[in-house]
């Protein structure tokens, strides 16, 4: 099988290629990627040499790149994790979530149609359905984004629904909580968190620090994708859920006391706009298949930290440069 993973340097891609890459000796992936901010090569520093693998820089909002790809490649199956992500940068400037995310997913599916490609997952995100204060969001939830970033995705998410629909395409839909793990940007909140208290920096919480968010391993995540694609029926959307619920403060009270310091390292900083209060999906569809989340949250979330205490050659080169230019705008 020949796989194109866009935005494999990313963080939930790149664990995704790896771990494709050691189950499948016979599979070839393709990582098309634009290297912005978030994309960084050295994710996938142990696998560069292997000879199933292969790395090409190019935007899927550029159609002509994106055709050049599918000409040149036997492509299988396309998986779309290639999005800006970041609630904050959104908000601040939502250009390119509407060209990638929007305009990205369209060419994408553009491209289904044409090369008439067998599989094409849409990597997605529980924030398209806007916030909950009880319950579980379904499959079936409307959509009611609060931020340019979770609108620009339901708009990509639509896009697939209505390829499904118009064109009868091979597209699943999935709709994940929240990631962590290593090799995530230290912009959000986990690893923002560890990486400042290793600088001995203080964490910005927003707010009363109540909010709450369902957290998944990303290698669960990952297991959920490799599930999906070759278990997963076309045409239908999954919800990808680990049915742990964490508040922002009981995160934040971990990873102090993991790396044995106290409260006085909270620094209680303005409220995000929009901020969505809670996120929580109900996977029982995913899980009804056959998949289940494997990792424990206390267990998983203390590797993490590990992997961010032993692996500053890959965080300190990243907060500099580019990443203090947000900071400065973020907090001004
Ligand atoms: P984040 O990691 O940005 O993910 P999302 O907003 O997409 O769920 O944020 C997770 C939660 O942590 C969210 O409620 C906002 C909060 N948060 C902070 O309190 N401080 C921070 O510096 C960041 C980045 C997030």
């Amino acid at each position: 099988m020949k796989i194109l993973v866009t935005g494999g340097a990313g963080f939930a891609a790149s664990n995704f290629i790896r771990q494709t890459l050691k189950k499948y000796p016979d599979y070839k992936v393709i990582n098309l990627d634009k290297l912005t901010y978030a994309g960084n090569l050295n994710n996938l520093k142990d696998i560069e040499g292997n000879a199933n693998y292969k790395f090409i820089k190019g935007d899927i909002a550029d159609k002509r790149m994106v055709d050049k790809v599918m000409r040149n490649e036997n492509i299988d199956v396309i998986i779309n994790y290639a999005a800006e992500t970041h609630v904050d940068r959104s908000i601040l400037d939502p250009d390119a979530f509407i060209r990638t995310d929007v305009i990205g997913t369209y060419n994408l599916l553009e491209a289904v149609k044409e090369f008439k490609i067998g599989k094409y997952i849409q990597i997605s995100t529980d924030e398209v359905f806007g916030s909950i204060k009880r319950g579980k969001f379904k499959e079936d939830s409307s959509f009611k984004p609060n931020s340019p970033y979770s609108a620009s995705k339901a708009s990509g998410d639509l896009l697939c629904r209505s390829y499904i629909k118009t064109y009868d395409l091979p597209i699943i839909i999935t709709h994940s909580c929240n990631f962590y793990g290593p090799y995530q940007y230290p912009e959000k909140l986990i690893p923002l968190f560890i990486t400042n208290l290793i600088e001995n920096k203080k964490v910005p919480l927003y707010g009363d620090g109540k909010n709450v968010r369902e957290w998944i391993y990303v290698l669960d995540h990952c297991r959920a994708i490799d599930f999906l694609l070759h278990k997963g029926k076309l045409g239908e959307v999954y919800n990808i859920g680990s049915g742990v619920e964490k508040k922002n403060i009981e995160i934040t009270k971990l990873i102090l006391k993991e790396l044995g310091l106290g409260d006085e390292r909270i620094k209680k900083v303005k409220d995000r706009a929009g901020h969505d209060w809670r996120y929580a999906v109900d996977s029982t569809k995913l899980r009804k298949l056959g998949w289940s989340a494997e990792y424990d949250f206390d267990d998983a979330i203390r590797e993490t930290i590990r992997w961010y205490q032993n692996n500053d050659w890959w965080w300190k080169p990243i907060k500099s440069g580019e990443y203090l230019e947000y900071y400065k705008k973020q907090y001004k």
